[in-house]
């Protein structure tokens, strides 16, 4: 019993040595795979719901110590029986969070997110849409790579992991935090802005596991290829 609770110890503490979890701030920007895709001015422009395009798909995530936060994903959806329907999707939000007592984040957006989808293989292949779902994350754990430095994962509501992120900078990168257009919350005159939207069956930013195969999820039945 002895040896064996030993041989777990050494297990234990040599297992983390490239990966060492850390008590380290959420605080700043962070940045998956590349790095290409960062939140701030590179990416997104709300007033005129227009995106720079990055040169590779991927999330970044930043978060201010006083409670705002601003994340900005690309991400390339296939269609399994038809391969060059790719679907691009570019999707900003930024909002208020919390970090619970619970360990969990709720992140409440301004009502100015939105969310650009490219389907050459629609009706409407190119259109925007608002995108302002207030969003959960079970956990977040920081680790410490001796080569790439802090690693931020962070958990969705379903416990799926989202790609993990480098810091690219220890200050939040981010746009202004207020509603940078303006918005009118559902049900008090919408439609102010001139959106396209294909309605019911279009495809959504949705909660993705890193890797997760999506047929299912998606309502067009698309498959995730890259992150
Ligand atoms: C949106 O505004 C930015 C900054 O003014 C400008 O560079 C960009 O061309 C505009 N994009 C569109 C699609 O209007
Ligand atoms: C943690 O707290 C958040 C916010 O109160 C809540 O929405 C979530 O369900 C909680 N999660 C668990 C596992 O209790
Ligand atoms: C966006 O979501 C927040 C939180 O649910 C809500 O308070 C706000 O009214 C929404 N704004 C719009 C424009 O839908
Ligand atoms: C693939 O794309 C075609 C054309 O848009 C669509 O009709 C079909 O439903 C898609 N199939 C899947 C599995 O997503």
């Amino acid at each position: 019993m002895f040896l064996l609770r030993l041989a777990a110890l050494v297990l234990a503490s040599a297992a983390p040595a490239a990966f060492a979890q850390v008590d380290y701030p959420i605080y700043g920007t962070w940045s998956s795979g590349s790095k290409n895709v960062v939140t701030g001015a590179g990416f997104a422009n709300p007033a005129n719901l227009s995106f720079t395009y990055p040169p590779t798909t991927g999330v970044s995530y930043s978060f201010s110590s006083t409670g705002y936060y601003e994340i900005a994903r690309y991400r390339f959806n296939g269609n399994g029986s038809q391969p060059n329907c790719i679907t691009g999707v570019l999707n900003w939000v930024h909002g208020t969070y919390t970090l619970e007592a619970n360990g969990s984040i709720v992140m409440v957006p301004f009502g100015d997110g939105y969310q650009q989808i490219q389907d050459p293989c629609a009706a409407v292949s190119n259109f925007i849409e608002m995108y302002n779902d207030t969003e959960l994350y079970q956990s977040y754990q920081v680790f410490q790579d001796p080569i790439d430095g802090y690693k931020l994962h962070l958990f969705q509501f379903d416990g799926s992991p989202v790609a993990p992120q480098f810091q690219v900078s220890t200050t939040p990168n981010m746009l202004p935090t207020q509603a940078l257009r303006n918005v009118t919350p559902p049900g008090a005159g919408a439609a102010d802005i001139a959106l396209v939207s294909t309605g019911a069956g279009a495809p959504r930013w949705e909660a993705l596991g890193a890797g997760t195969v999506l047929a299912s999820m998606l309502t067009v039945g698309m498959v995730l290829l890259a992150v």
